[in-house]
């Protein structure tokens, strides 16, 4: 029940009844599928758990890892070695092809995505293929060209469909919102959200996941945990390993609260990183007391503050209640206030 990693199989899954459903569905019908949410949401969990479904129904699938990279160029790559390292490398004829495609690449710099996009094809032609593009939202460099290749593969084949991850900004952003001129207008994504669970949710995963590691507990515990954690599967996840490696509720609440902090911070300086000192004050006032536009003056422009707040809610760091902006994560919450 609580693991590490993502979930693979669907009895790891715990809720998400509705969103795994839209997605199984939407791929079965061809439909591309983007599934938005902040850290520790359940994205790749999702992603993999639907995957691992549909491979049930004689679909195969390309699980590509796009964390740390930026541009097209560097996606194209990964996607190629995430097919030859993948079940294709059983097939040789597709790693020949993979070969030259290298051979290809070395030698015209222009040629990778044409060359993604003609393995792509050939895979899809005999099998139903769903390509998993885990975090897409970095991605900024070189995105028209990988655009067109979309949209000549969204008209040219029925047997290949793409699932993308990530929050809503970058390549993503760009999928979500084409512009009239872009080759995917009218072509976006089904979008499928994950926010943090319920209360209600969120204690039910807690208290069977101690359940079927045999381990004691009370409510109260729980509740204290869910009160200093938030809701998010990921950070519960961080505590109930913990109570199942035999720590007490004391300490497996210190450590795994420690832990998301750390995460929590290194996301919080990603968003703020090249703005400056204006942009941590900004983000610590919301998160101290949730301030209001009139609040935040912290010496930019208008237009400055707004895109940056805008960058916040699409990183699901903040959202807007009656006007006043708060950060609704309590380990988000503590780890501004350590910025
Ligand atoms: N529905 C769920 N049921 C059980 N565990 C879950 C569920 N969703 C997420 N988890 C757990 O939470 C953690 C984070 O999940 P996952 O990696 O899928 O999230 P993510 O949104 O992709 O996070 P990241 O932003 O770090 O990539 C993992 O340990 C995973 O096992
Ligand atoms: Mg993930």
């Amino acid at each position: 029940m609580f693991r590490q990693g993502p979930c693979e199989k669907r009895d790891e899954l715990f809720d998400r009844e509705e969103e795994l459903r839209g997605t199984i569905e939407a791929l079965r019908n061809n439909v591309w599928v983007a599934i938005l949410g902040m850290r520790m949401s359940g994205k790749t969990s999702l992603a993999k758990v639907a995957a691992n479904i549909l491979s049930k129904e004689g679909f195969s699938y390309i699980y590509v890892d796009l964390r740390g990279i930026s541009n097209v160029s560097g996606m194209s790559r990964r996607i190629i070695n995430s097919i030859s390292e993948g079940f294709f490398s059983r097939m040789r004829d597709y790693l020949e092809k993979i070969r030259v495609w290298e051979v290809e690449m070395s030698l015209r710099k222009t040629s990778k995505t044409r060359t993604m996009e003609e393995i792509l094809t050939e895979l899809s032609k005999r099998r139903r293929l769903i390509v998993i593009l885990d975090e897409v939202q970095e991605i900024k460099g070189g995105i028209n060209h990988f655009l067109s290749m979309l949209a000549r593969l969204r008209n040219s084949t029925r047997n290949l469909s793409f699932l993308f991850t990530g929050s809503s900004i970058g390549l993503m952003d760009t999928l979500l919102h084409p512009s009239r001129g872009s080759p995917m207008y009218g072509r976006s994504p089904l979008e499928i959200e994950l926010g943090p669970w319920s209360g209600r949710v969120a204690f039910q995963f807690i208290r069977e996941g101690l359940e079927k590691c045999s381990i004691e507990y009370n409510d109260n515990e729980i509740e204290d945990a869910l009160r200093v954690l938030g809701t998010l599967p990921g950070w519960l996840s961080f505590y109930g390993i913990r109570r199942c490696l035999g720590k007490d509720h004391e300490n497996a609440l210190r450590d795994s609260e420690s832990e998301a902090i750390d995460v929590a911070l290194g996301e919080l300086r990603n968003a703020i990183r090249e703005r400056g000192e204006w942009a941590r004050r900004a983000l610590r006032m919301i998160a101290a007391y949730g301030a209001r536009w009139s609040d935040l003056d912290v010496g930019v422009s208008d237009s400055t503050l707004s895109d940056f707040l805008k960058r916040l809610k699409k990183l699901y760091i903040i959202s807007e209640e009656s006007g006043t902006y708060i950060v609704p994560d309590p380990i988000y919450r503590k780890a501004a206030m350590r910025l």
